[in-house]
């Protein structure tokens, strides 16, 4: 049975704009782009000079200077909020921009924002299904959800701030986000090809020689393909531009971005068959992981367990705008299938090379 050496499971390197990216380049595709004025918060030296030949205008900084993030939202119509789903800091600097653009030009800015479906999170640790499902056209049910929920805390400083007039707000939450992106900003190494949560399992499963799951793998979450949901913020960036009072905002703009359900057992068994076939495992099934093994792979209890919740929605706001998804749970299955086969590819040429 071959198994991949790892002295120590660490964390994967740094990874660089997943869904960000992949909306950059729909943007400078975009029919209109000559109408854009693009500009892009870059930590990276490198990273922005790759960003050059693509017609955007880079700074370099960090979200975590207010002041500059603060500056830059005050600069734009449109700001479009990728970096971090939970950087509360980081959002009220771009708030306070946006208010600033408001009182001292009269123009009302857009804020987009990437927040995620771990709003939805439960306790469940894998151990059963749940039949709560959220609605996106029902606010009041993400209103329901408390302040310490995953993103919320962000999510309502946004909509509050549409609440107060100097901005209008609209808050994608997307599910798992799945498949492996292509193109000339992943080319540039200016993006990140893959999604984050797929390629953690499969690399927890090669760290320990087979694949596991959070208890019995019984929860279910959503899942979207990567470029669907691209095209879900141009669909809503479109909307804007020709209409923005057609276009729910503040409280009614939530828009789920989903299409299709998977529990975290079928996902590991994805891994486990790709596992399998390369030699790696002997059971294509998934084993439940120990305590101190979910405290290894969340990096703490807390988010282990975090990997085998319920969080369950219909995105029907964001259908009603026109977003047609086509990509299906059996999708998400294959291409995890696909990348566990490229990620240990990875390992064993790395490894190769040490020996
Ligand atoms: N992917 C999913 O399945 C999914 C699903 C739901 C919600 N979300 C949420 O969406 C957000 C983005 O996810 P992603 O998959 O696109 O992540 P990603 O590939 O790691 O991209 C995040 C980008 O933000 C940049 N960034 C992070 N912190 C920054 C900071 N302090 N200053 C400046 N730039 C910063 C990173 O810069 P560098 O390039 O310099 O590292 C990177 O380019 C996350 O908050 C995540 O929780 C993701």
């Amino acid at each position: 049975m071959k198994r991949l050496k790892t002295n120590s499971y660490k964390t994967p390197e740094r990874r660089k704009r997943y869904v960000g990216g992949s909306v950059l380049a729909l943007l400078l595709k975009h029919p209109d782009k000559e109408k854009f004025e693009i500009t892009a918060l870059v930590r990276s030296p490198q990273r922005a000079a790759s960003l050059d030949r693509f017609e955007v205008t880079t700074v370099i900084g960090t979200t975590e200077e207010p002041g500059l993030v603060e500056n830059l939202a005050s600069q734009a119509h449109i700001v479009f909020s990728f970096a971090d789903a939970d950087n509360l800091p980081a959002i009220q600097a771009v708030l306070r921009g946006l208010r600033r653009r408001r009182e001292n030009t009269g123009d009302l800015p857009f804020l987009i924002h990437n927040s995620g479906a771990a709003v939805l999170n439960d306790d469940s640790r894998g151990m059963y299904s749940s039949d709560v499902i959220y609605d996106d056209m029902k606010p009041e049910e993400i209103e329901a959800l408390p302040a310490t929920q995953p993103h919320r805390a962000v999510d309502m400083a946004i909509v509050e701030a549409d609440e107060r007039g100097y901005l209008r707000s609209y808050i994608v939450m997307p599910g798992s986000v799945y498949g492996i992106v292509s193109g000339p900003l992943v080319n540039a190494r200016v993006q990140n090809p893959y999604a984050r949560l797929m390629p953690h399992f499969i690399r927890c499963a090669l760290d320990r020689g087979e694949v596991g799951m959070v208890g019995l793998g019984k929860s279910i979450w959503t899942n979207v393909h990567i470029g669907e949901l691209a095209d879900l913020y141009i669909i809503l960036l479109d909307k804007l531009l020709a209409n923005p009072q057609a276009v729910a905002h503040g409280r009614q703009g939530y828009y789920f971005a989903e299409n299709g359900e998977h529990t975290w057992g079928q996902l590991s068994l994805a891994i486990g068959i790709a596992l399998e076939r390369v030699g790696i495992s002997k059971s294509v099934e998934p084993t439940t992981l120990n305590e101190e093994e979910v405290a290894k792979y969340g990096g703490t209890l807390e988010k282990g367990y975090a990997l085998g919740t319920n969080a369950r929605c219909r995105a029907n706001r964001s259908r009603a705008l026109g977003w047609k998804p086509t990509k299906t749970t059996q999708d998400m299955l294959d291409s995890l299938k696909e990348q566990s086969e490229a990620l240990i590819m990875e390992q064993q040429a790395k490894q190769t090379m040490i020996m």
